[in-house]
């Protein structure tokens, strides 16, 4: 790990959540710049490690990309999801504010959660969490604001043509697909899915800029557009990797999940797009260019199964 003596420029910006989808890509997009930690060199949970860590590291900036990301298991676990998804925040902003650098922290579109509630919604609207996993984002937000330079990035749906452990919904439905089952997916809830790689880009850009004062510090948006159901983009998924099995639409109701999922977690994007930072393309192309990534990896077809696939029949949850 580097050491105290560095001067501010060559210190790197540390990465928390290393090995997740999101934190695994900030570090692929800026190896030399970037010191990524995984929950064996800091656990979230011990708050004097992560004081000791990043005093000793003492990172020119932190991203805080770690989460309990399993809305399920956070709603059955809230102690745990709070002091991973929110407490760890305060000790992270509070160390950050010391040192004097700035914080971005990773959010979600789930802070609008409330089944009656609409969007598209805007940074400016009043967040409305509907589960465990959306209150513990929306409570990080909170702590995160406490440091004065500090960026809250609100997204939505992520996939990835590398996803972490966690099978990610493109996985999921690709799994399905490949063994020739029947694909159900929600009709009724409204999302932005949202290519990882095209994210990370708005990330670095947002921070470069806020930190040359060309962009404001705060709370933004960044997803992929338009708005499109869950059984909507399953569909164009399955037909663009050129399977031939049913796409089915069902209600939430019809979908076993312990925590209630937002019906509409659709976010406005106008603010970030005002900065000037890379464009977020449409979803379709994006999805192209992730199906494209994901047959390069396989050597073009069949598309790869993800590890752990266990054939259940309807999608992952998805946040
Ligand atoms: N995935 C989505 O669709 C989505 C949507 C909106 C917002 N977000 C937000 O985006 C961020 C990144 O999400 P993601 O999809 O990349 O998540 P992910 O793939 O599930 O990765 C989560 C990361 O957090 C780490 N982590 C969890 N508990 C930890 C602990 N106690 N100590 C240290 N590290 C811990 C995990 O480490 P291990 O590998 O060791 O478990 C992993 O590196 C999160 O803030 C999430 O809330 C995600």
């Amino acid at each position: 790990m580097p050491s105290l003596s560095l001067p501010y420029e060559d210190r790197p910006v540390l990465v928390l959540g290393a090995t997740g989808t999101l934190g695994a890509e900030l570090c692929r997009q800026r190896p030399d710049e970037v010191v990524g930690l995984d929950r064996r060199r800091v656990d979230l949970r011990r708050w004097r490690q992560v004081r000791q860590v990043l005093w000793q590291l003492r990172p020119q900036a932190v991203i805080h990309a770690a989460a309990a990301t399993d809305v399920d298991w956070c709603q059955r676990h809230p102690r745990e999801c709070f002091a991973v998804n929110a407490f760890s925040v305060a000790v992270v902003a509070e160390v950050c504010r010391r040192l004097d650098v700035p914080l971005v922290y990773i959010s979600s579109s789930f802070v609008f959660g409330q089944q009656s509630a609409h969007g598209p919604w805007h940074e400016t609207h009043r967040p409305c969490p509907g589960n465990a996993y959306a209150r513990s984002k929306l409570l990080g937000e909170q702590y995160a604001r406490s440091c004065p330079r500090h960026l809250i990035v609100r997204t939505c749906g992520l996939f990835h043509h590398r996803p972490s452990r966690r099978r990610g919904f493109v996985q999921s439905i690709l799994t399905q697909a490949a063994l020739g089952r029947r694909v159900r997916v929600v009709r009724d809830q409204w999302a932005n899915p949202t290519y990882v790689p095209e994210l990370v880009r708005a990330l670095w850009f947002l921070l470069q800029s806020c930190r040359q004062g060309r962009t404001a510090w705060g709370t933004y948006h960044v997803v992929n557009g338009p708005a499109v159901t869950w059984y909507e983009f399953a569909r164009e998924l399955v037909q663009a990797a050129g399977f031939d099995v049913p796409v089915e639409p069902i209600r939430s109701e019809q979908f076993p999940a312990v925590a209630p999922r937002p019906r509409f977690a659709v976010l406005a994007t106008q603010k970030y797009a005002q900065t000037g930072g890379p464009a977020m393309s449409p979803w379709p192309q994006a999805l192209a260019r992730c199906l494209h990534q994901l047959r390069n990896r396989a050597g073009q077809a069949p598309l790869p199964l993800c590890p752990g696939a266990d054939g259940t029949e309807q999608a992952a949850a998805v946040i």
